[in-house]
């Protein structure tokens, strides 16, 4: 009897006085597997044999150690997309920015704990265009006893947008490397890894999601595509949005949700139509003149369940359709008042977009005009260094792995969406950081220029969430612009898409010390040179100061 009551005693004394916070341990084996899609046997590296890889749940609160073991022939990292990584940029994963890369038959145990941050995120190799086919959903859900802010959905659901290559994807990017020419576009937009009904040899493996009449289901939405912006839409059913980038926004509703390469959105759905089956469709958001890109449709099926009929297509925007992501752009929002910065410690203005690189005609300066492609930020063309990773060079003093004189302005005041004279087209290459004090706050014009053409760029920042307090088209103008940044409820992303010959501006508190890359997540964008990393000093005492490398981190 007394142990009874001890046993229950203690049992409530753990309900009421744990946080009930779990450590979850995974074990990633990256490997090459065997995969069929568009009537073709391939191989892909691929995470544990499945693609897309497994996804990880966890609770905000919760910690995760992941093992990963390369048994691919390739180096490989794992980068946590959109995790915030307090103090701990050693488990952020970019390849040669905060870690070497992990090489054939090596391993290294990302370890992290989740602050403050739910919905929907993502994980993805960072190494190469590797990230074709390693990635996975991470889904974040409330700590225990606390819940969305929105009706319990009777079901949840992944969908992972993606690109498929009829190749090597890391053999697409290695040509285009060498000739320096635009690399191949891909073969098939997927839908968790399927291209779906209307691509050939593909209908079996169509995705499919069967819901009960009246059931409300959250679509959590993930653009892991390689380099194209893609429009998702499910036929006949409103979507509401509740979160991007695991971010809770006011809810709006709407027919059609735009997403760049590296963006989430949650969006809620209820199967209140007539039992039937209906599309759930992606395709390309496409903002360049003249660019080739992967015009086809990839489908899932929402089925209502024991319904048999053909499903219907939805009807979604034309690829150039610019208004209607501008429109839904503007009504992502914070669901109420946020504190952001106000006084600005660092103002940068950074100039996005394509650019040349001049050379001898030959096999290598197969790009326009006999050039090679590049990218470039500020002008700056990033170079990632191979010695060591940008973060240990940092941590332990290794001199002439980088510098710390990124520009804050362009080098050259021009019309930066005007027509842009040729002797401007030509960036420089560099390994270039800025630095910021701990607690800094800041603001990031990004502004896209029309070098070759405008372009839509979707811009990520690691380490980060920050507010975007405004955007537009044409070039930025301080006083006319500065005057009408939302103050008052902006939302925060982790990844901003730049609209096509425009700016976007946001702002954040230096509040994560360490090295944070910032670079377009269009992965052809990002070979060519367009990023940047910022590197934020520690702060005063133990928890405004880096977190000690872990011990298996991966030498160069
Ligand atoms: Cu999702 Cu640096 O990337």
């Amino acid at each position: 009897m007394t142990v009874t009551w001890g046993l229950f005693l203690s049992l409530l004394f753990c309900i009421a006085f744990t946080t009930f916070a779990e450590t979850h341990h995974h074990e990633f084996k990256v490997q090459e597997i065997a995969a069929r899609r568009l009537c073709r046997n391939h191989r892909i590296v691929a995470v544990n044999g499945q693609f897309p890889g497994p996804t990880l749940e966890v609770r905000n609160g919760d910690s995760v150690v992941v093992k990963v073991t390369n048994a691919a022939p390739y180096n490989v990292t794992i980068h946590w997309h959109g995790l915030r990584q307090m103090r701990n940029p050693w488990a952020d994963g970019p390849e040669y920015v905060t870690q070497c890369p992990i090489q054939p038959g090596g391993s290294y145990t990302y370890r992290f704990t989740i602050t403050d941050q739910e919905g929907t995120l993502w994980w993805h190799a960072h190494s190469r265009w590797l990230r074709a086919t390693v990635y996975g959903a991470l889904v974040i859900r409330p700590k225990l006893g606390s819940s969305y802010p929105f009706p319990k959905p009777k079901i949840e659901f992944p969908v992972i947008l993606g690109e498929w290559w009829d190749r090597k994807v890391i053999s697409v990017q290695r040509q285009a490397l060498f000739s320096g020419a635009a690399p191949n576009i891909s073969d098939a937009i997927t839908i968790n890894g399927q291209p779906g009904d209307l691509l050939r040899c593909s209908s079996q493996g169509t995705t499919k999601l069967t819901v009960n009449k009246g059931d409300t289901v959250l679509l959590r939405v993930i653009n892991a595509a390689l380099n194209q912006q893609l429009f998702f839409s499910v036929a006949n059913h409103k979507l509401t949005v509740v979160a991007t980038d695991a971010i809770y926004t006011k809810q709006f509703t709407t027919n059609v949700i735009m997403l760049g390469p590296g963006q989430t959105t949650d969006v809620l759905l209820t199967a209140d139509q007539q039992s039937g089956r209906y599309y759930m469709a992606a395709r390309a958001y496409e903002s360049a003149k003249n660019a080739p890109f992967d015009n086809t449709t990839a489908t899932a099926v929402l089925e209502y369940k024991s319904a048999t009929s053909q499903p219907i297509l939805p009807q979604l925007p034309a690829y150039n359709d610019t208004n209607t992501v501008t429109a839904f752009s503007n009504q992502i929002k914070s669901p109420g008042k946020v504190i952001v910065p106000t006084k600005i410690d660092d103002n940068l203005f950074i100039t996005v977009g394509l650019g040349f690189f001049n050379c001898t005609p030959g096999p290598r300066c197969q790009g326009p005009n006999n050039t090679r492609f590049g990218a470039s930020m500020n002008n700056i063309s990033f170079v990632l260094p191979r010695r060591a990773s940008l973060l240990q060079a940092y941590t332990q003093k290794i001199p002439n792995i980088y510098t710390t004189d990124f520009p804050p302005v362009p080098p050259v005041k021009f019309d930066y969406t005007g027509n842009v004279p040729r002797g401007l087209w030509q960036p420089v290459k560099g390994t270039k950081l800025y630095k910021l004090k701990f607690g800094s706050s800041v603001q990031i014009v990004l502004q896209d220029t029309s070098i070759f053409s405008t372009e839509d760029h979707p811009v990520h920042l690691h380490g980060y969430h920050f507010y975007v307090v405004g955007q537009g088209f044409g070039n930025f103008n301080p006083s006319r612009d500065t005057a009408n940044f939302n103050l008052v409820d902006p939302p925060q992303r982790n990844t901003i898409d730049v609209p096509v010959g425009g700016w976007a501006a946001i702002r954040f508190i230096a509040d994560n010390p360490g090295v944070w890359f910032m670079h377009c997540h269009i992965d052809a964008h990002l070979a060519w040179g367009f990023g940047m990393a910022f590197i934020v000093e520690n702060g005063v005492g133990e928890a405004e100061t880096l977190l000690p490398p872990p011990s298996d981190l991966p030498q160069c």
